[in-house]
């Protein structure tokens, strides 16, 4: 679902005509809906509900790697949401945009030893290590400042998401998180180290899942382990996780309802006993954002004419990196449609966001958006070619502001 839709013929986010953004503030740029990225997490908040009624605490920590930009945060930060940090760039965001410091976790696999020291003396929520090394460090850290480290240790369930194999991570081969047949002997070291309150563990198996049997799969190992480490008298108190549900990018794509990922995990966790700690990223921000572009040209091809577009791989990466699929669709469609090929202007030929695809028909100077840019769009940009970075608008009702930091 989104909230970008036409009247008169004409595409709209919310309240705002797309002609008038790319007008006032130029294009290539991307367009964020408030109201979707409301709407993605009272569903996600919502879904969890059943989980939370049976017996469990919750809490909910936005991947901000997903879509950064401090508006958004902000916006989330009011619906309560915690988030998840994978750099001392995104915990400093966070904290910018009022979300608690207890609320922040701090994930990644490369933490540095100065951002592990930035997020202690920060008060930070939950660090999840990714090494016995790491919270080794991390205690040791802690201590000499007279303080704690509340973390969890991330473990490798080997299940294979079925994903794309750049998103993948909860495969053993991966470089994420310790083995989980290591991860007993693990924790009971690293439980016993001063600074450091070990209190449970953290999976993220990968992204853009729509198949929930990875998740059950890998919760229910989690679980065997959590068993395994409170029968021999440790505490887990905690247990996230991780992201990883998928968006709809195009047609005949089924995602799973946030609904019934509630559902399974209100199954599978019943009596775990525990809080469960979740990092949703894509299925808040995906759909609650385009990238609107202008047609340069339509140029005559071999095949299919090339349609050149003003935006480019260093504004949406998302095509060059992992083949992925962005519907691509006029502003004012006029229900006629050609087989083209869409291209940016970057000087490579890997900067095509699609070859053969039937689109609406669009000439020079028409606007035309990639939906689903709402996720892992604008964040990752460049400035490739030296072209400038790509300016952010986000949509409230009627209203709009350039809100690029
Ligand atoms: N938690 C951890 C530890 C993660 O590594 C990730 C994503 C998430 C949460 C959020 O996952 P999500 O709910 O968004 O699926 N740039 C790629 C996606 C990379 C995802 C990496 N990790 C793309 O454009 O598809």
């Amino acid at each position: 679902m989104d909230d970008f839709h036409y009247r008169d013929g004409e595409l709209w986010c919310e309240g705002v005509p797309l002609r008038r953004i790319a007008a006032d503030v130029g294009t290539p740029v991307y367009v964020y809906s408030a109201a979707a990225f409301r709407r993605h997490a009272r569903e996600f908040a919502a879904a969890l509900k059943p989980a939370g009624a049976a017996g469990n605490g919750v809490h909910v920590a936005y991947a901000i790697k997903a879509n950064p930009n401090l508006a958004v945060l902000k916006l989330l930060a009011a619906e309560g949401y915690g988030a998840d940090v994978v750099s001392g760039g995104e915990m400093a965001r966070a904290l910018a945009a009022g979300i608690p410091a207890d609320g922040i976790v701090f994930s990644g696999v490369g933490k540095t030893r100065a951002e592990l020291v930035r997020g202690l003396e920060a008060g930070i929520g939950q660090f999840n290590l990714e090494l016995e090394e790491e919270g080794v460090v991390l205690a040791a850290l802690a201590k000499e400042r007279g303080l704690t480290a509340r973390a969890v240790l991330r473990v490798n369930p080997d299940v294979d998401a079925g994903t794309h194999a750049k998103i993948s991570t909860g495969k053993s081969e991966n470089k994420f998180g310790v083995p989980i047949d290591q991860a007993p002997a693990m924790y009971a070291r690293l439980a016993a180290l001063d600074g450091l309150d070990l209190r449970g563990v953290a999976i993220h198996i990968g992204s853009q899942l729509f198949d929930l049997a990875p998740l059950e799969a890998a919760y229910r190992r989690v679980k065997a382990l959590v068993d395994q480490l409170r029968g021999v008298g440790h505490r887990v108190t905690h247990i996230d996780l991780g992201g990883g549900l998928g968006v709809r990018y195009k047609a005949g794509d089924v995602p799973t309802p946030p609904a019934d990922y509630g559902a399974m995990v209100a199954r599978v966790t019943a009596g775990w006993d525990a809080t469960l700690m979740f990092e949703p990223g894509r299925v808040i921000a995906g759909n609650a954002g385009v990238l609107l572009t202008t047609v340069v040209w339509v140029k005559p091809g071999v095949t299919n004419p090339y349609v050149i577009v003003d935006a480019a791989m260093n504004d949406l990466a998302r095509p060059a990196l992992y083949d992925a699929w962005h519907d691509f669709d006029a502003v004012a469609p006029t229900g006629a449609r050609m087989t083209a090929n869409i291209a940016g202007p970057v000087c490579e030929t890997g900067d095509t966001f699609a070859m053969g695809r039937e689109v609406d028909l669009v000439r020079g100077g028409d606007l035309a958006v990639f939906r689903t840019a709402g996720a892992y769009g604008a964040t990752m940009a460049s400035t490739y070619n030296s072209r400038a970075l790509v300016p952010e608008v986000l949509v409230d009702g009627d209203r709009f502001a350039v809100v690029a930091d």
